[in-house]
C-alpha cells in the first residue's frame, strides 16, 4: 500500500527555500510548528537537508564482504516514527540511529559499498534499496509502508526531493507556509525542483483545502492534489458509425 504522502514547505512570497538573506530570528519555528500539526508516521528529506542532522565526522569504512548486507535492513529499535533519507549514494554517515525521537532509515540504491552498508548496521541504522542507479519512490513508498508500517509521510524538503516526488505524481497534499517576505535572488532554490525548461509535463493541479493566518503575518495554506485521469490515446477512427445505405 502506498502511504499518503504530504509534501511541506515553507517559502517567500516569490516561492524560494533557502533561508539565506531572511533575517529571521527564530526561523525552524515557522516550518517546524506547522509542520507538527500534520498527523505523520515519518518526515522524509532529501540527502542535502540530512546532512544538517547526520554525523559531521568521516568515519572509515571497513572492507566487509556478505550477501545480506546488500538486503533490506530494519533495525531493532523502538521508535515507531522515522526519519527517512533520500541518499542513493550513502553520503549521511552516522553516530547514532536517531534524529531528535525519530528512527533514520536511509533509502539507497545499489551503488552503495559494503564498507557503508557496514557503517548503517553498526549504528543499528535502517536502510531500503530502491533502485539500481536510480530510484523507484513508488517503490520506495511501498517498502516504507510494508516494512515500517508507515501510512502517513510527511515530505520536508529540499527543492529536489520535493520536485522528485512532485514529478512522480506521487504528492497527494501540499502544506505551504508562507513568509511575507520577497527573496528574489536568481537561481535560488524554490520549493519544488522538478526539471529544467518546458517539457511534456503538466504543472500539478491543487484544490485549496484551507488557509489560516500564523505568526501575525503569515499564511499556512494546505491543498490536496488534484488526480489527473490517465489520458487515454485516440485512436484513428474509433467512436465513427458506419452510414446506412
Ligand atoms: N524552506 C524549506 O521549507 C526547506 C525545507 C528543507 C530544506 N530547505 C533548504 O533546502 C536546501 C536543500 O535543498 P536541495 O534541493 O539542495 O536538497 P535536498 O532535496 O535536501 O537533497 C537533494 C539530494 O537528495 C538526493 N535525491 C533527492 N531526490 C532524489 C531522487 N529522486 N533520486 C535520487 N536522489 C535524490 C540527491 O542526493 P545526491 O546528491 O547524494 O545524489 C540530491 O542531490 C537547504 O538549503 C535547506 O536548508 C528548505
Amino acid at each position: 500500500m502506498k502511504p499518503h504522502v504530504v509534501c511541506h514547505t515553507l517559502t517567500s512570497i516569490d516561492g524560494r527555500i533557502k533561508q539565506t538573506i531572511w533575517g529571521l530570528s527564530d526561523h525552524h519555528k515557522y516550518f517546524e510548528e506547522p509542520a507538527s500539526q500534520i498527523k505523520a508516521d515519518a518526515w522524509l528529506v532529501g540527502r542535502v537537508t540530512m546532512q544538517e542532522f547526520s554525523s559531521k565526522k568521516k568515519h572509515k569504512f571497513r572492507s566487509v564482504s556478505g550477501k545480506d548486507l546488500r538486503k533490506d535492513f530494519v533495525a531493532l529499535q523502538t521508535s515507531n516514527t522515522y526519519a527517512v533519507v533520500i541518499d542513493p549514494s550513502g553520503k549521511c554517515e552516522w553516530d547514532g540511529n536517531m534524529v531528535s525521537t525519530e528512527h533514520v532509515i536511509e533509502v539507497l540504491t545499489e551503488k552503495v559499498s559494503n564498507g557503508y552498508l557496514d557503517h548503517l548496521r553498526a549504528n543499528n541504522v535502517s536502510y531500503i534499496f530502491g533502485g539500481k542507479k536510480d530510484l523507484d519512490l513508488a517503490l520506495v513508498l511501498e517498502k516504507l509502508n510494508k516494512l515500517f508500517r508507515i501510512n502517513t509521510v510527511r515530505i520536508d524538503g529540499g527543492g529536489h526531493v520535493n520536485g522528485a516526488f512532485l514529478k512522480a505524481g506521487l504528492i497527494d497534499e501540499i502544506s505551504l507556509v508562507l513568509a511575507p517576505l520577497a527573496d528574489g535572488t536568481i537561481n535560488s532554490l524554490v520549493a519544488f525542483e522538478a526539471e529544467e525548461g518546458y517539457g511534456k509535463r503538466k504543472a500539478t493541479r491543487l484544490k485549496l483545502k484551507s488557509v489560516k493566518k500564523i505568526f501575525d503575518d503569515y499564511l499556512w495554506i494546505r491543498y490536496d492534489v488534484v488526480k489527473e485521469e490517465p489520458q487515454v490515446k485516440a485512436v484513428p477512427g474509433a467512436g465513427k458509425t458506419k452510414k446506412k445505405k
